[in-house]
């Protein structure tokens, strides 16, 4: 048994009225274990010889019959048999402790993501492409991902073939109606804004897709000649809390209201989804935002909310356009930005497309390929953060 205070069951209760254990810890933390829960968890991790497609692994089917018939703690395994069915389920109580799902337990799991604005994000130091090649390397780099939900490289070879293999240390490339690899140049033969050589506002990509994609990688291969075309990349998770502090109500409505986004060439008019600006979870964290304020057709909405909705809209780009948010640097050869598209939003100055050639190249992988190898990593590493419960993102 673990000489760990936390892990040490001081005292356990049988609360019968309220249909669950409690629990009080060697460090003075308690727990509350409803039966239905600790019945459901009959198979982590003291009960290994279980078979996981044993149907009594399956929620119980009637847990106000729940009740204890008896409980023993032994070297710290809480054995407990249970009436009516008779079955029996063992847990340790380390895992018991891990999994307490109190209300400050639970943020504790909880990943807190790392906001900035163009200050903070420009003092961040980039990632030299040569410390990819090292394991470490590429756990601090998705670290770095995860925390600000963005990280730039320098020294990737301008080649086509770089960004490819660089999205495949986050996972499979996910393809889009431009394909695999998308290459961002005026002259191509792809009528979208990306491709024109104006101002780009602020936004997230591919909104009109129930999954947008998730991390998106930028690769310069050719820089604008005269300076322009600069790139625009803002925090909005920092966005949505300035908005929540000006404008309560906005915030309120574009985390509560989906509108539809559609595609944003005549090729994707049919392409469309529906999804909420401002993402939050069920604790009320902002955890995703999709955005753009190019391709939105006129609003759907109740009659009532269709005057309050664009009030809203509004307030949410005046943030989003605010002069200190965006991180703002001229991408040279070989330079490479990899951001959380459903939380960072890029943008793009204007830029004179006879001085020369600027050509970016751009691929995403989803979020949640991401996600799980970052837990791997985390795992081998022996870390907690494997356990992270990390940011939804704008599907939530
Ligand atoms: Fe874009």
């Amino acid at each position: 048994m673990s000489g760990d205070a936390r892990f040490r069951i001081e005292a356990l209760t049988d609360d019968a009225e309220a249909r669950r254990l409690r629990i009080r810890w060697g460090d003075g933390h308690e727990s509350r274990f409803h039966y239905v829960w600790l019945r459901h968890a009959c198979f982590y991790p003291a009960n290994p010889g279980l078979d996981p497609r044993n149907e009594t692994l399956r929620p119980p089917d009637d847990p106000d019959r729940l009740a204890l018939e008896t409980m023993t703690l032994d070297d710290g395994v809480l054995a407990i048999r249970w009436a009516p069915d008779g079955e029996s389920t063992r847990h340790e109580a380390r895992w018991l402790r891990e999994h307490c799902y109190c209300e400050d337990a639970r943020r504790a799991r909880k990943h807190r993501p790392s906001l900035w604005d163009g200050a903070t994000a420009m003092a961040l130091p980039w990632f030299a492409y040569d410390e990819l090649s090292d394991d470490e390397g590429v756990y601090r780099l998705f670290l770095r991902i995860r925390d600000h939900g963005l990280a730039r490289l320098r020294g990737v070879p301008a080649t086509r073939d770089a960004i490819e293999h660089l999205a495949g240390l986050f996972g499979p490339i996910h393809e889009t109606n431009y394909g695999r690899i998308f290459d961002v140049r005026t002259d191509s033969d792809i009528a979208v804004a990306a491709n024109k050589a104006s101002f780009l506002g602020p936004h997230t990509d591919e909104n009109y897709r129930h999954a947008p994609p998730g991390i998106s990688l930028f690769h310069c291969l050719e820089a604008s000649a005269n300076g322009g075309g600069e790139s625009l990349l803002v925090d909005g998770f920092l966005a949505a809390e300035r908005l929540s502090v000006s404008d309560p109500e906005a915030f309120e409505l574009l985390g509560r209201v989906p509108i539809r986004f559609v595609g944003d060439s005549h090729q994707n008019d049919h392409l469309w989804a529906e999804g909420r600006v401002i993402c939050r979870d069920g604790d009320g964290d902002v955890v995703g935002i999709r955005y753009t304020d190019r391709t939105l057709p006129p609003l759907d909405l109740p009659e009532d909310l269709i005057e309050p909705m664009y009030r809203a809209l509004r307030a949410f780009a005046q943030e989003l356009y605010s002069p200190n948010l965006p991180l703002r640097y001229l991408m040279r050869p070989g330079d490479l930005h990899v951001f959380d598209n459903q939380r960072v939003l890029h943008a793009r100055t204007a830029f004179d497309p006879t001085a020369g050639t600027r050509h970016l190249q751009q691929c995403a992988v989803d979020r949640d390929e991401f996600h799980y190898r970052l837990r791997l990593m985390a795992i081998r590493r022996g870390l907690d953060d494997a356990r992270l419960v990390m940011a939804g993102g704008a599907l939530a």
